[in-house]
Protein backbone atom coordinates (compact mmCIF):
# COMPACT_ATOMS: atom_id res chain seq x y z
CA UNK A 1 0.00 0.00 0.00
CA UNK A 2 1.38 3.14 -0.98
CA UNK A 3 1.04 6.65 0.29
CA UNK A 4 0.86 9.38 -2.37
CA UNK A 5 1.16 12.99 -2.80
CA UNK A 6 -0.63 15.75 -4.54
CA UNK A 7 -2.19 13.26 -6.70
CA UNK A 8 -4.73 14.76 -9.60
CA UNK A 9 -8.23 13.29 -8.94
CA UNK A 10 -9.50 13.94 -12.31
CA UNK A 11 -9.15 9.49 -13.15
CA UNK A 12 -10.94 8.94 -9.73
CA UNK A 13 -14.48 10.96 -10.22
CA UNK A 14 -16.82 10.65 -12.57
CA UNK A 15 -17.56 14.86 -12.92
CA UNK A 16 -13.86 14.87 -14.41
CA UNK A 17 -12.69 18.15 -12.43
CA UNK A 18 -9.38 18.95 -12.55
CA UNK A 19 -8.50 18.94 -8.71
CA UNK A 20 -6.25 17.07 -6.47
CA UNK A 21 -5.76 15.31 -3.10
CA UNK A 22 -2.48 15.98 -1.03
CA UNK A 23 -2.22 12.45 -0.11
CA UNK A 24 -3.73 8.98 -1.87
CA UNK A 25 -3.96 5.51 -0.75
CA UNK A 26 -5.77 2.71 -2.39
CA UNK A 27 -6.10 -0.10 -0.11
CA UNK A 28 -6.85 -3.17 -1.97
CA UNK A 29 -7.76 -5.80 1.17
CA UNK A 30 -10.04 -5.24 4.21
CA UNK A 31 -6.42 -5.64 5.93
CA UNK A 32 -4.94 -2.80 4.65
CA UNK A 33 -8.00 -0.64 5.20
CA UNK A 34 -8.12 -1.68 9.02
CA UNK A 35 -3.91 -1.55 8.51
CA UNK A 36 -4.62 2.31 7.49
CA UNK A 37 -6.94 3.50 10.39
CA UNK A 38 -3.74 2.44 12.97
CA UNK A 39 -2.33 5.22 11.59
CA UNK A 40 -3.22 7.48 13.97
CA UNK A 41 -1.83 10.85 12.85
CA UNK A 42 -2.39 9.98 9.02
CA UNK A 43 -6.44 9.72 10.04
CA UNK A 44 -5.83 13.57 12.11
CA UNK A 45 -6.00 15.22 8.24
CA UNK A 46 -8.91 15.83 6.41
CA UNK A 47 -9.98 11.96 5.12
CA UNK A 48 -11.96 11.26 2.15
CA UNK A 49 -13.32 7.57 1.37
CA UNK A 50 -14.29 7.14 -2.28
CA UNK A 51 -15.40 4.44 -4.05
CA UNK A 52 -16.25 4.91 -7.55
CA UNK A 53 -16.42 8.78 -7.43
CA UNK A 54 -19.63 8.82 -8.99
CA UNK A 55 -22.04 10.73 -6.55
CA UNK A 56 -19.34 13.95 -5.97
CA UNK A 57 -18.54 17.22 -7.05
CA UNK A 58 -15.21 18.77 -6.05
CA UNK A 59 -15.25 22.51 -6.07
CA UNK A 60 -11.52 22.80 -4.43
CA UNK A 61 -8.14 20.60 -4.24
CA UNK A 62 -8.80 18.13 -1.53
CA UNK A 63 -6.32 19.02 1.16
CA UNK A 64 -6.08 15.60 3.20
CA UNK A 65 -5.74 11.97 2.28
CA UNK A 66 -7.84 10.34 -0.45
CA UNK A 67 -9.10 6.74 0.39
CA UNK A 68 -10.02 5.08 -2.66
CA UNK A 69 -11.28 1.49 -1.55
CA UNK A 70 -10.10 -1.15 -3.96
CA UNK A 71 -10.50 -4.24 -2.01
CA UNK A 72 -12.18 -7.11 -4.02
CA UNK A 73 -13.80 -10.20 -3.44
CA UNK A 74 -17.49 -11.99 -3.59
CA UNK A 75 -18.35 -14.96 -1.77
CA UNK A 76 -21.98 -16.92 -2.22
CA UNK A 77 -23.71 -18.49 1.02
CA UNK A 78 -26.13 -20.84 -0.18
CA UNK A 79 -29.56 -20.36 2.47
CA UNK A 80 -32.23 -22.57 1.32
CA UNK A 81 -33.82 -23.51 -1.88
CA UNK A 82 -35.32 -20.29 -2.67
CA UNK A 83 -32.45 -17.69 -1.52
CA UNK A 84 -28.40 -17.12 -1.41
CA UNK A 85 -26.59 -14.41 0.47
CA UNK A 86 -24.33 -12.64 -1.34
CA UNK A 87 -21.27 -10.88 0.00
CA UNK A 88 -18.90 -8.41 -1.78
CA UNK A 89 -16.16 -6.56 -0.92
CA UNK A 90 -16.45 -2.68 -0.31
CA UNK A 91 -14.05 -1.85 -3.39
CA UNK A 92 -16.39 -4.45 -6.16
CA UNK A 93 -17.09 -2.69 -9.00
CA UNK A 94 -21.05 -2.39 -8.68
CA UNK A 95 -22.04 -3.22 -11.82
CA UNK A 96 -19.62 -6.25 -11.67
CA UNK A 97 -21.29 -7.71 -8.78
CA UNK A 98 -24.89 -6.96 -10.87
CA UNK A 99 -23.58 -8.97 -13.65
CA UNK A 100 -22.13 -11.79 -11.57
CA UNK A 101 -25.53 -12.31 -9.96
CA UNK A 102 -27.67 -11.92 -12.86
CA UNK A 103 -24.85 -14.42 -14.70
CA UNK A 104 -25.28 -17.28 -11.76
CA UNK A 105 -29.31 -16.79 -11.71
CA UNK A 106 -29.39 -14.64 -8.61
CA UNK A 107 -32.56 -12.16 -9.00
CA UNK A 108 -33.04 -8.97 -7.41
CA UNK A 109 -30.32 -6.58 -8.70
CA UNK A 110 -30.92 -6.32 -12.70
CA UNK A 111 -32.70 -3.26 -11.73
CA UNK A 112 -29.41 -1.77 -10.68
CA UNK A 113 -27.74 -2.35 -13.50
CA UNK A 114 -24.96 -0.09 -14.97
CA UNK A 115 -25.00 2.57 -11.91
CA UNK A 116 -21.84 3.19 -11.89
CA UNK A 117 -19.73 3.38 -8.10
CA UNK A 118 -18.79 0.46 -5.54
CA UNK A 119 -20.33 -1.95 -3.60
CA UNK A 120 -18.99 -0.01 -0.84
CA UNK A 121 -21.00 3.08 -2.09
CA UNK A 122 -24.49 1.44 -3.03
CA UNK A 123 -25.74 1.43 0.60
CA UNK A 124 -24.81 5.16 2.05
CA UNK A 125 -27.11 7.19 -0.37
CA UNK A 126 -29.56 3.68 -1.13
CA UNK A 127 -29.05 3.53 -5.03
CA UNK A 128 -32.40 2.81 -6.85
CA UNK A 129 -33.33 2.72 -10.38
CA UNK A 130 -36.10 1.82 -12.22
CA UNK A 131 -38.59 0.63 -9.46
CA UNK A 132 -35.68 -0.75 -6.90
CA UNK A 133 -33.78 0.03 -4.26
CA UNK A 134 -30.61 -1.61 -3.17
CA UNK A 135 -32.01 -1.53 0.70
CA UNK A 136 -34.64 -3.86 -0.32
CA UNK A 137 -31.75 -6.40 -1.06
CA UNK A 138 -29.46 -5.73 1.76
CA UNK A 139 -29.01 -8.24 4.44
CA UNK A 140 -26.29 -6.36 6.57
CA UNK A 141 -23.62 -3.96 5.79
CA UNK A 142 -19.92 -4.53 7.52
CA UNK A 143 -18.15 -1.69 8.59
CA UNK A 144 -15.39 -0.42 10.60
CA UNK A 145 -15.46 2.95 12.93
CA UNK A 146 -12.88 5.49 11.28
CA UNK A 147 -12.30 6.93 15.52
CA UNK A 148 -12.03 3.89 17.38
CA UNK A 149 -11.51 0.73 14.95
CA UNK A 150 -13.89 -0.92 16.20
CA UNK A 151 -16.11 -3.27 13.61
CA UNK A 152 -19.86 -3.40 13.37
CA UNK A 153 -22.66 -5.38 11.36
CA UNK A 154 -25.61 -3.66 10.88
CA UNK A 155 -28.81 -5.38 9.83
CA UNK A 156 -30.69 -4.35 7.24
CA UNK A 157 -33.26 -2.21 10.02
CA UNK A 158 -30.58 -0.41 11.30
CA UNK A 159 -29.58 0.80 8.11
CA UNK A 160 -32.51 3.11 8.35
CA UNK A 161 -33.17 3.23 4.59
CA UNK A 162 -35.07 5.45 3.24
CA UNK A 163 -35.39 7.60 -0.41
CA UNK A 164 -31.68 8.45 -1.17
CA UNK A 165 -30.78 8.20 2.53
CA UNK A 166 -29.59 6.19 5.26
CA UNK A 167 -27.67 6.39 8.88
CA UNK A 168 -24.70 6.45 7.26
CA UNK A 169 -25.88 9.71 5.42
CA UNK A 170 -27.06 10.63 8.88
CA UNK A 171 -25.50 10.10 12.36
CA UNK A 172 -23.03 7.34 11.11
CA UNK A 173 -22.09 10.33 8.31
CA UNK A 174 -18.00 10.53 7.40
CA UNK A 175 -17.76 8.28 10.78
CA UNK A 176 -17.27 4.64 8.90
CA UNK A 177 -15.92 2.60 6.21
CA UNK A 178 -18.20 0.26 4.98
CA UNK A 179 -16.02 -3.03 4.27
CA UNK A 180 -18.70 -5.12 2.68
CA UNK A 181 -21.94 -6.26 2.25
CA UNK A 182 -24.10 -9.18 2.15
CA UNK A 183 -27.33 -9.48 -0.46
CA UNK A 184 -29.90 -11.64 -0.18
CA UNK A 185 -30.86 -12.91 -3.28
CA UNK A 186 -33.79 -15.03 -5.28
CA UNK A 187 -32.24 -18.40 -6.93
CA UNK A 188 -34.18 -18.27 -10.31
CA UNK A 189 -33.81 -21.91 -10.16
CA UNK A 190 -36.43 -21.65 -7.35
CA UNK A 191 -38.98 -20.88 -9.82
CA UNK A 192 -40.58 -22.02 -12.88
CA UNK A 193 -39.69 -20.75 -16.47
CA UNK A 194 -42.84 -19.67 -16.87
CA UNK A 195 -42.74 -17.81 -13.53
CA UNK A 196 -41.91 -14.20 -13.65
CA UNK A 197 -43.47 -12.90 -10.50
CA UNK A 198 -40.18 -12.36 -8.75
CA UNK A 199 -39.34 -9.23 -11.70
CA UNK A 200 -39.42 -5.95 -10.77
CA UNK A 201 -41.38 -4.79 -13.97
CA UNK A 202 -43.62 -1.86 -12.41
CA UNK A 203 -41.15 0.65 -14.17
CA UNK A 204 -42.85 1.59 -17.55
CA UNK A 205 -39.65 2.44 -19.85
CA UNK A 206 -38.72 -1.48 -18.96
CA UNK A 207 -41.69 -3.03 -19.92
CA UNK A 208 -41.84 -1.08 -23.45
CA UNK A 209 -37.53 -2.04 -24.02
CA UNK A 210 -39.02 -5.20 -23.78
CA UNK A 211 -41.99 -5.37 -25.45
CA UNK A 212 -39.93 -3.41 -28.14
CA UNK A 213 -37.57 -6.42 -28.23
CA UNK A 214 -40.47 -8.72 -28.60
CA UNK A 215 -39.45 -10.55 -24.95
CA UNK A 216 -42.73 -11.69 -23.79
CA UNK A 217 -41.47 -13.79 -20.91
CA UNK A 218 -38.21 -12.24 -19.81
CA UNK A 219 -35.49 -13.62 -17.73
CA UNK A 220 -33.22 -11.28 -15.17
CA UNK A 221 -30.70 -11.30 -17.88
CA UNK A 222 -32.99 -9.52 -20.34
CA UNK A 223 -34.32 -7.21 -17.38
CA UNK A 224 -30.60 -6.44 -17.16
CA UNK A 225 -30.04 -5.72 -20.90
CA UNK A 226 -33.08 -3.87 -21.09
CA UNK A 227 -31.86 -1.32 -18.04
CA UNK A 228 -28.78 -1.10 -20.18
CA UNK A 229 -30.22 -0.12 -23.23
CA UNK A 230 -32.52 2.51 -21.48
CA UNK A 231 -29.80 3.87 -19.35
CA UNK A 232 -27.46 4.12 -22.65
CA UNK A 233 -29.95 5.94 -24.19
CA UNK A 234 -30.95 8.39 -21.53
CA UNK A 235 -27.79 9.00 -19.28
CA UNK A 236 -24.63 10.81 -20.49
CA UNK A 237 -21.97 7.74 -20.34
CA UNK A 238 -19.22 9.52 -18.01
CA UNK A 239 -16.20 8.25 -20.26
CA UNK A 240 -17.52 10.82 -22.79
CA UNK A 241 -19.24 13.52 -20.65
CA UNK A 242 -18.50 14.62 -16.79
CA UNK A 243 -21.01 13.99 -14.83
CA UNK A 244 -22.37 12.33 -11.62
CA UNK A 245 -25.90 10.85 -12.77
CA UNK A 246 -28.89 12.86 -10.69
CA UNK A 247 -27.52 15.79 -9.10
CA UNK A 248 -31.08 16.78 -7.56
CA UNK A 249 -33.18 14.37 -5.41
CA UNK A 250 -36.76 13.83 -6.01
CA UNK A 251 -38.53 16.09 -3.84
CA UNK A 252 -41.05 13.93 -1.82
CA UNK A 253 -44.58 16.17 -1.10
CA UNK A 254 -47.67 14.88 1.55
CA UNK A 255 -50.73 14.50 -0.26
CA UNK A 256 -52.07 17.85 0.86
CA UNK A 257 -48.56 19.16 -0.73
CA UNK A 258 -49.82 17.71 -3.96
CA UNK A 259 -53.17 18.54 -4.43
CA UNK A 260 -52.14 22.35 -3.88
CA UNK A 261 -49.81 22.27 -6.44
CA UNK A 262 -51.94 20.07 -9.28
CA UNK A 263 -54.93 22.76 -8.49
CA UNK A 264 -51.93 24.96 -9.82
CA UNK A 265 -49.97 22.91 -12.38
CA UNK A 266 -52.93 20.17 -13.68
CA UNK A 267 -49.81 18.40 -15.87
CA UNK A 268 -47.31 17.74 -13.19
CA UNK A 269 -46.54 13.92 -12.60
CA UNK A 270 -46.41 12.40 -9.68
CA UNK A 271 -45.43 9.34 -8.09
CA UNK A 272 -46.43 7.20 -4.80
CA UNK A 273 -43.44 6.75 -2.80
CA UNK A 274 -42.66 3.50 -1.26
CA UNK A 275 -45.98 1.46 -3.44
CA UNK A 276 -44.02 -0.89 -4.76
CA UNK A 277 -40.89 -1.66 -2.17
CA UNK A 278 -39.91 -4.50 -0.27
CA UNK A 279 -38.79 -3.41 2.81
CA UNK A 280 -39.00 -5.78 5.99
CA UNK A 281 -41.86 -4.45 7.65
CA UNK A 282 -39.34 -2.53 10.42
CA UNK A 283 -37.30 -0.70 7.57
CA UNK A 284 -40.89 1.48 6.47
CA UNK A 285 -41.46 4.86 8.46
CA UNK A 286 -43.27 7.10 6.12
CA UNK A 287 -46.32 6.70 4.27
CA UNK A 288 -48.85 8.43 2.40
CA UNK A 289 -46.36 10.62 0.48
CA UNK A 290 -45.53 11.44 -3.09
CA UNK A 291 -42.58 11.79 -5.25
CA UNK A 292 -42.37 14.66 -8.12
CA UNK A 293 -39.78 14.51 -11.17
CA UNK A 294 -37.06 16.60 -10.45
CA UNK A 295 -36.28 16.14 -14.18
CA UNK A 296 -39.73 17.60 -14.64
CA UNK A 297 -39.93 20.89 -12.60
CA UNK A 298 -36.01 21.47 -14.31
CA UNK A 299 -37.43 21.25 -17.88
CA UNK A 300 -40.86 23.58 -17.27
CA UNK A 301 -38.09 26.48 -15.96
CA UNK A 302 -36.51 26.51 -18.96
CA UNK A 303 -33.21 24.66 -18.39
CA UNK A 304 -33.03 21.34 -20.48
CA UNK A 305 -29.74 21.33 -22.47
CA UNK A 306 -28.65 25.02 -20.79
CA UNK A 307 -24.87 25.46 -21.03
CA UNK A 308 -22.65 27.94 -20.03
CA UNK A 309 -19.36 27.18 -21.25
CA UNK A 310 -18.12 23.55 -20.55
CA UNK A 311 -21.00 23.74 -17.20
CA UNK A 312 -24.68 22.59 -18.35
CA UNK A 313 -27.82 20.48 -18.12
CA UNK A 314 -27.96 17.04 -20.10
CA UNK A 315 -30.27 17.75 -22.86
CA UNK A 316 -31.58 14.24 -22.34
CA UNK A 317 -32.40 14.38 -18.71
CA UNK A 318 -32.27 17.43 -17.07
CA UNK A 319 -31.92 16.18 -13.49
CA UNK A 320 -27.87 15.39 -14.47
CA UNK A 321 -25.29 18.53 -14.64
CA UNK A 322 -22.29 18.07 -17.30
CA UNK A 323 -19.02 18.83 -17.60
CA UNK A 324 -18.53 18.99 -21.14
CA UNK A 325 -14.92 19.03 -20.66
CA UNK A 326 -13.44 22.02 -18.28
CA UNK A 327 -16.08 23.07 -16.30
CA UNK A 328 -14.82 23.59 -12.35
CA UNK A 329 -17.27 22.68 -9.72
CA UNK A 330 -18.19 26.44 -9.29
CA UNK A 331 -19.46 26.66 -12.67
CA UNK A 332 -21.39 23.84 -11.77
CA UNK A 333 -22.49 24.93 -8.06
CA UNK A 334 -23.57 28.41 -10.00
CA UNK A 335 -26.04 26.21 -12.53
CA UNK A 336 -27.63 24.44 -9.49
CA UNK A 337 -28.02 27.66 -7.52
CA UNK A 338 -29.81 29.49 -10.68
CA UNK A 339 -32.15 26.11 -11.07
CA UNK A 340 -32.68 25.67 -7.66
CA UNK A 341 -33.87 29.22 -7.47
CA UNK A 342 -36.38 29.42 -10.16
CA UNK A 343 -37.49 26.16 -9.00
CA UNK A 344 -38.12 27.31 -5.92
CA UNK A 345 -40.50 30.59 -7.51
CA UNK A 346 -42.48 28.92 -9.71
CA UNK A 347 -43.29 25.44 -7.33
CA UNK A 348 -42.34 26.62 -4.44
CA UNK A 349 -40.24 23.43 -4.28
CA UNK A 350 -36.89 23.29 -2.68
CA UNK A 351 -34.48 21.02 -4.74
CA UNK A 352 -32.11 19.06 -3.07
CA UNK A 353 -28.65 18.08 -4.15
CA UNK A 354 -28.30 14.65 -4.10
CA UNK A 355 -24.60 14.49 -5.30
CA UNK A 356 -21.77 15.06 -2.60
CA UNK A 357 -20.44 18.61 -2.72
CA UNK A 358 -16.64 18.84 -1.51
N1 LIG B 1 -38.74 13.90 -17.11
C1 LIG B 1 -38.99 15.10 -17.73
N2 LIG B 1 -38.12 15.53 -18.68
C2 LIG B 1 -37.04 14.80 -19.04
C3 LIG B 1 -36.78 13.56 -18.42
C4 LIG B 1 -37.65 13.14 -17.44
O1 LIG B 1 -39.94 15.79 -17.44
O2 LIG B 1 -36.31 15.25 -19.94
C5 LIG B 1 -39.71 13.45 -16.07
C6 LIG B 1 -40.75 12.58 -16.67
O3 LIG B 1 -41.96 12.84 -16.01
C7 LIG B 1 -40.27 11.18 -16.32
C8 LIG B 1 -39.69 11.43 -14.95
O4 LIG B 1 -39.05 12.70 -15.08
O5 LIG B 1 -41.31 10.26 -16.29
C9 LIG B 1 -38.74 10.40 -14.44
O6 LIG B 1 -37.57 10.38 -15.25
P1 LIG B 1 -36.59 9.13 -15.20
O7 LIG B 1 -37.33 7.89 -15.41
O8 LIG B 1 -35.45 9.42 -16.13
O9 LIG B 1 -36.07 9.04 -13.71
P2 LIG B 1 -35.68 10.16 -12.64
O10 LIG B 1 -36.75 10.24 -11.61
O11 LIG B 1 -35.30 11.41 -13.33
C10 LIG B 1 -34.55 8.48 -11.01
C11 LIG B 1 -33.24 8.31 -10.30
C12 LIG B 1 -32.18 7.82 -11.27
C13 LIG B 1 -32.64 6.50 -11.85
C14 LIG B 1 -33.99 6.74 -12.57
C15 LIG B 1 -34.60 5.48 -13.11
C16 LIG B 1 -33.25 9.96 -8.53
C17 LIG B 1 -32.70 11.25 -8.03
N3 LIG B 1 -32.83 9.59 -9.72
O12 LIG B 1 -34.37 9.52 -11.96
O13 LIG B 1 -31.00 7.59 -10.54
O14 LIG B 1 -31.69 5.96 -12.76
O15 LIG B 1 -34.93 7.27 -11.59
O16 LIG B 1 -35.23 4.76 -12.12
O17 LIG B 1 -34.02 9.31 -7.82
C18 LIG B 1 -28.99 8.63 -9.81
O18 LIG B 1 -29.40 8.50 -8.67
O19 LIG B 1 -27.86 9.16 -10.06
C19 LIG B 1 -29.82 8.19 -10.91
C20 LIG B 1 -29.45 8.32 -12.18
Amino acid sequence: MHLEQKIPLKPFHTFGMNVMARYFVGPTTRDEILALLHYRSMIRMPLLILGGGSNILFTKDFDGLVVRICSTGIEVRDIDREFVEVTAQAGERWDGLVQFCVERGYAGLENLSLIPGTVGAAPIQNIGAYGVEVGERIESVHFVDIATGIQRRFTNAQCDFGYRDTIFKKSLKDGIIILEVTFRLRKTSAFSPSDTSFLKLDYGPIREELKEQGILRPGISDVRDAVCAVRRRKLPDPDSIGNAGSFFKNPILSEEQLSFLLEQFPAMPWHPEHAHKEYPETAIKEKAKVKIPAAWLIEQCGWKGYRNGDAGVYPGQPLVLVNYGTANGLQIIDIMDQIIQSVSSRFGIILEPEVIIL
